[in-house]
């Protein structure tokens, strides 16, 4: 079923455990990560950015397709617009039923950030759809900056962001970027910061650039207080691979089988991420196990 992502990500807030935020780009993604979900007994959110709409997951296609998926399943599946940007284009998204919208200003000087986030939370929270902010830069990982510790979020700022802005998650920046990482490398998180971010803020927070942090940075980051973490460049490389694979064991396989076998590559993938942040087996019947659904 389709909820609100606030719904999802309370639940996670108060329990603990964190919910993966996939960009899913095409119907297959999509429902690979919906069935995942069901089969887990966990919430996910589906989302795409304003590039990816552009480009390939067009809003006016994919919004039905996911509405339509949620609707078959009985666990909670949000529908996210990741980085947005354009006012337009976030109020398009609003009106199309998203159930959550990001607004990233955080490459903005603070107070111009604090002034575009707050308009997009009323006008977003008016409609029924919920926020994430962003404060702190999470950058590229290209660029190293997830070593750049001047973009990382500072506590006492982000508890005013929050307070003068009304979103309801707040994507922090504490060593993770987005993109492949140079090979080798697994980014060193600032656990003690997050500790701090969480006990000042006590709300959802949010990992982008989820991808190359490695099972251990991940178990620690939802142990800390991360409760949706961004999945792009990790999946797109699940269903590639499973498609080289089909490839490689079967070098006639048609188009169709080779979509069929990405998307199971893609599912495969998205349970065992499920299992590592702590989402599987949190719905059981559309309820959550611990009663506390909004
Ligand atoms: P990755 O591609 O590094 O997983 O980042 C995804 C992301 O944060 C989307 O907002």
């Amino acid at each position: 079923m389709l909820v609100s992502m606030k719904a999802i990500l309370a639940d996670a807030n108060e329990h603990n455990y964190g919910v993966m935020a996939m960009n899913s780009i095409n119907i297959e993604m999509a429902r690979a990560g919906i069935l995942a979900a069901e089969e887990e007994h966990s919430p996910i959110i589906i989302q795409f950015g304003p590039g990816q709409m552009k480009n390939h997951a067009h809003m006016e296609e994919m919004v039905p397709v996911v509405k339509e998926l949620a609707a078959r399943v009985h666990v909670p599946v949000a529908l996210n617009l990741d980085h947005g940007s354009d006012f337009h284009i976030i109020a398009d998204c609003i009106n199309a039923g998203f159930t959550n919208v990001m607004f990233d200003g955080s490459s903005l000087e603070y107070e111009e950030n604090v002034k575009r986030t707050a308009i997009i939370s009323a006008l977003a929270h008016g409609m029924g759809c919920s926020v994430e902010g962003e404060l702190g830069h999470v950058g590229q990982a290209a660029d190293a900056d997830d070593d750049n510790l001047d973009l990382y979020t500072n506590p006492d700022q982000a508890l005013d962001f929050v307070s003068r802005t009304g979103v309801d998650a707040l994507a922090v920046a504490i060593g993770t970027a987005h993109g492949a990482y140079p090979k080798g490398k697994i980014p060193r998180l600032d656990f003690e910061r997050l500790h701090l971010l969480k006990e000042t803020l006590k709300m959802p927070l949010v990992l982008h650039g989820g991808s190359g942090s490695g099972e251990e940075n991940l178990k620690k980051a939802v142990a800390g207080g991360i409760n949706k973490i961004n999945v792009c460049t990790d999946a797109w490389q699940a269903g590639k691979d499973a498609m080289l694979k089909a490839l490689e064991e079967k070098p006639e396989t048609d188009y169709m089988h080779l979509c069929m076998a990405a998307e199971e590559g893609i599912k495969q993938f998205v349970k065992d991420y499920m299992k590592v942040i702590g989402s599987s087996g949190r719905y059981i019947y559309g309820e959550s196990v611990s009663g506390s659904r909004e």
